[in-house]
């Protein structure tokens, strides 16, 4: 349980919302099982509360969210829970009783349930999408947060597009929210407008001028349209909110939302000035990032900080002579701090499948038998090819046969011929839901074309390929390589806007990733991978029943 604000009142707690604001990313769409993957890696970052989705979206959510309720959300069997924190467990809902008892049926179950209702509050809000007056809105903001209060002890209410609210209707609202029960009053920046001294003026006067204030947590939420939301939540901190919202890797809506690493290292960084403490563990970050990034399929850019591929990279001659002589040159944090000293793997080729399982045990994954079985055949496969085989290796490895345990198509077998000489070609073997076995070849322009071809006429789903990134887990010429790409369902959809009033995503995207040292092997991996979500999204076929690998909670 998250760390009482009345003991330590320089706690600001880490309220995740990667699998709710985060998965409206286009292109974000997880399976559940993922969702369940992602939320053990928040519980072991030690995030203080994860939004684990909006159950009233559809059946699906509701079932995802009430999973990681109970199997996230709950002590371990045997008391280990000592070892560990267990996390608030919140679902979203609109300020209405259908979604607000959907939002309860889904966390109840979880040790420390939170319902989070809103209700937007600016005047173009109220007035275009609403179409409600102002004293409506405080009247349905008063009965629905008493409503959700009477299901659950933990409510958190947002005024949605605070930003662009009246502070003095703000005000009003905020404190009859807390009156019918709000123990967080969240501050949402939902459009990205304001900037960092009208943000923190915002919560200053929200502090200062909210009837019963301080009965409540005082939340920020920014979104990055103008690139600020890390410096508008920093501001919101500094005048007194005491819980940030914030996704890894910084997805979201549109621009996204404030980055989780980024706001954590810069508490942690200059921690002289802001003085606050968080229960982060560092060392997780660039461990969930990949996660993140790996099951939606959207990578993070090179120069993203903190978890960007180049965030401690020095490339000009001057700072790698400034860094041999004395690394705070030009190194701000050390990369360890988040995670990112990657111990060369101490096992041989000739090592043992329980030296293998003591060592995936210290990275965090704990394997069922069969998972463990698999994952030693891969890694013995591995180390015959490589020589050095890394801690970015194994995670790669385990995460690419996360992504194959629960296909609805799986790939069994590839060959091609390509170069020069003649047509490229692809023969696929994949095995069907219903364990047909169905062998496929086609041409292409090029060897990836060609097996995605040979795919597609197998699995038979309209779609367009909107992006393909390849890239070498480690440095050296015998590298795995990772693939992730991303689906947009329908042949040539682009989403656009059909009018201003009504904009309408006419396809949805859906990522994939795939590890070999093979990169068109990587390449046919990570398109099935997507290819499967999609199928599922359609209603065309159910998930397989899986058995996830899942990390101990440590
Ligand atoms: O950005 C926003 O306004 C939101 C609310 C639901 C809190 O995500
Ligand atoms: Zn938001």
């Amino acid at each position: 349980m998250m760390q009482d604000i009345n003991v330590n009142p320089n706690y600001v707690r880490i309220f995740d919302t990667t699998l709710r604001d985060g998965e409206q990313s286009p292109g974000a769409t997880l399976t559940s099982a993922e969702k369940l993957e992602i939320a053990r890696g928040l519980m072991r970052l030690g995030v203080d509360v994860i939004e684990a989705g909006f159950p009233a979206a559809s059946p699906d959510d509701l079932e995802g969210v009430r999973r990681i309720a109970i199997e996230v959300g709950n002590p371990l069997p045997g008391g280990e829970e000592l070892f560990r924190t267990v996390p608030v467990i919140c679902g979203l809902a609109r300020a209405s009783k259908a979604d607000i008892d959907k939002a309860w049926e889904a966390i109840q179950h979880a040790a420390h349930p939170c319902i989070h209702t809103f209700l937007a509050t600016s005047p173009i809000h109220m007035r275009y999408k609403l179409r409600m007056e102002p004293e409506e809105v405080v009247d349905r903001i008063r009965e629905m947060v008493a409503y959700a209060r009477s299901l659950c002890e933990d409510v958190e209410f947002s005024p949605e597009d605070a930003g662009r609210s009246e502070p003095e209707f703000l005000y009003l609202v905020l404190g009859e929210a807390i009156k019918a029960g709000a123990s967080t009053i969240n501050i949402p920046d939902t459009v990205g407008y304001t900037m960092p001294d009208e943000f923190g003026g915002l919560i200053k006067g929200i502090v200062a001028n909210t009837p019963g204030v301080e009965q409540a947590v005082v939340s920020v939420h920014c979104h990055d349209d103008l690139g600020l939301a890390t410096a508008n939540a920093l501001a919101g901190i500094q005048a007194g909110a005491r819980q940030v919202e914030v996704t890894v890797n910084g997805i979201g809506e549109r621009a996204g939302n404030t980055s989780l690493e980024e706001v954590v290292m810069a508490l942690n960084t200059r921690r002289a000035i802001f003085g606050f403490d968080t229960g982060i563990d560092t060392t997780q970050i660039v461990r969930i990032s990949r996660m993140v990034s790996n099951y939606t399929g959207i990578l993070v850019q090179p120069n993203k900080a903190i978890v960007g591929a180049n965030a401690f990279a020095h490339e000009a001659g001057i700072h790698q002579d400034g860094m041999l002589k004395e690394q705070t040159t030009y190194e701000i944090m050390k990369p360890e701090t988040v995670g990112l000293s990657r111990s060369r793997l101490v096992l041989g080729k000739h090592s043992g499948r329980h030296a293998l399982r003591a060592h995936l045990e210290e990275m965090g994954y704990e394997l069922s038998k069969e998972d463990l079985n698999l994952a030693f055949e891969r890694y013995k496969n591995l180390a015959d090819k490589k020589k050095v085989v890394t801690d970015a290796d194994l995670e790669a490895l385990i995460e690419d046969q996360i992504y194959q345990s629960h296909e609805v198509y799986q790939l069994e077998g590839l060959q091609v011929a390509c170069g020069t000489m003649g047509m490229p070609t692809a023969t696929v073997r994949l095995r069907s839901p219903d364990g047909e076995i169905t062998v496929q070849a086609s041409v292409g322009t090029g060897p990836v074309h060609a097996a995605y071809e040979a795919i597609d006429a197998v699995v038979g789903v309209p779609n367009t390929l909107v992006e393909f990134n390849v890239h070498a887990v480690t440095e050296g010429i015998d590298a795995l390589g990772e693939v992730t790409v991303r689906l947009m369902n329908g042949q040539g959809t682009i989403p656009h806007r059909k009018s201003p009033q009504t904009e309408i995503m006419h396809a949805r995207t859906f990522g994939g990733y795939g590890a070999d040292t093979d990169i068109i092997v990587a390449s046919a991996k990570a398109y099935l991978a997507a290819l499967n979500k999609m199928l599922v999204a359609l209603g065309r076929h159910q998930p397989a029943e899986t058995t996830l690998i899942s990390s101990p909670a440590d």
